[in-house]
This record gives C-alpha cells, sequence and structure tokens, in this order.
C-alpha cells in the first residue's frame, strides 16, 4: 500500500528569490498538508550524507556544494500516495522536460537549480523526514 507522507526541500535559489510562499501554496493547493516545516541551513558535511546515496554520481560534488550554498526549507507533507502524487506536482529533475503547471516549470532554472527535492520512495520519505526532524515535530 502507497504511503501517506513525503519529504521534501525548497532548494537555495528558489529561497533566496522569495518563492518560498508560491511554492508552499502550490504544495497545499496540491492537496498536500503540511506535517512539519523548518527553514534551515545544510552544512556540506550534512548536504553530503543527505545525498550520500549518489556519491558515485559524477555530478554529486556540484549537488553537495549547491545545496550547503545558502538557507533551504524542509518539510514533510502528508496525502494519499504522497511520494507518487507530489513527483508529479513537482515535474521532470530537468526543468527542460517539466511539465506545465509543475513547481519546476514554474520555479527551475537548471538541472541543478530545480527550486525542490521530492523522496522517490516511502522508504527514503521516512529516512530524510527523520533526517530533519524529530518525532515531536510531525503533527
Ligand atoms: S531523481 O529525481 O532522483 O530521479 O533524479 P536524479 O537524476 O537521480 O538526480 C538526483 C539528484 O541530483 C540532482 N542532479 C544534479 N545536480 C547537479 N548537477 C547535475 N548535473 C545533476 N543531475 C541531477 C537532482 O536535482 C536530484 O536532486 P534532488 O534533490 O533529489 O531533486
Amino acid at each position: 500500500m502507497a504511503g501517506n507522507r513525503t519529504f521534501t526541500m525548497i532548494k537555495p535559489d528558489a529561497v533566496q528569490d522569495n518563492h518560498i510562499g508560491a511554492i508552499t501554496q502550490m504544495m497545499e493547493e496540491g492537496g498536500f498538508r503540511i506535517v512539519a516545516m523548518k527553514k534551515t541551513r545544510l552544512t556540506p558535511e550534512r548536504a553530503g550524507d543527505f545525498y550520500a546515496v549518489h556519491k558515485e554520481r559524477p555530478f554529486y560534488n556540484d549537488l553537495v556544494s549547491y545545496m550547503s550554498k545558502g538557507p533551504i526549507v524542509a518539510m514533510i507533507l502528508e496525502k494519499d500516495n504522497a511520494v507518487e502524487d507530489f513527483r508529479k506536482l513537482i515535474g521532470a529533475t530537468n526543468p527542460a522536460q517539466a511539465e506545465e503547471g509543475t513547481i519546476r516549470k514554474r520555479f527551475a532554472k537548471s538541472i541543478e537549480s530545480n527550486a525542490v527535492h521530492g523522496s522517490d520512495s516511502d522508504e527514503n520519505a521516512k529516512i530524510e523526514g527523520d533526517f530533519f526532524f524529530g518525532s515531536d515535530e510531525q503533527f
């Protein structure tokens, strides 16, 4: 059975460009409820841990350096079929392929600066949410 929670981050450029409100509005209007939310900054070490699964990929160092360059907004979101539906709402990783009406179509600048992260499985959603939030911060 599909889980009902996913994890997301609003990435540094979208935060710096003042899009937190517009992006969370698209999430809420898409039927997602915010379970937990915080603005924080990842150190390069923490960003490296978060993306450790991509360690062998050629873009790993760029991704870690990008994600630690400024504040991000981390969130746990709730909705039926959350992981899959949220990936539809955010659109393709490469914004050149993102469909109209998606968050990345509207706010992504490049494959690196692509506005938001979305978990790719129920298992990772739980791991990633717990990376940022204690059980006493998830409502
Ligand atoms: S996905 O969504 O996991 O299927 O996408 P994937 O292609 O595996 O990419 C994983 C994350 O790496 C980011 N990425 C890049 N960053 C910098 N440069 C390049 N070339 C690049 N290609 C992919 C991509 O935005 C994904 O980040 P998250 O935070 O998971 O969205």
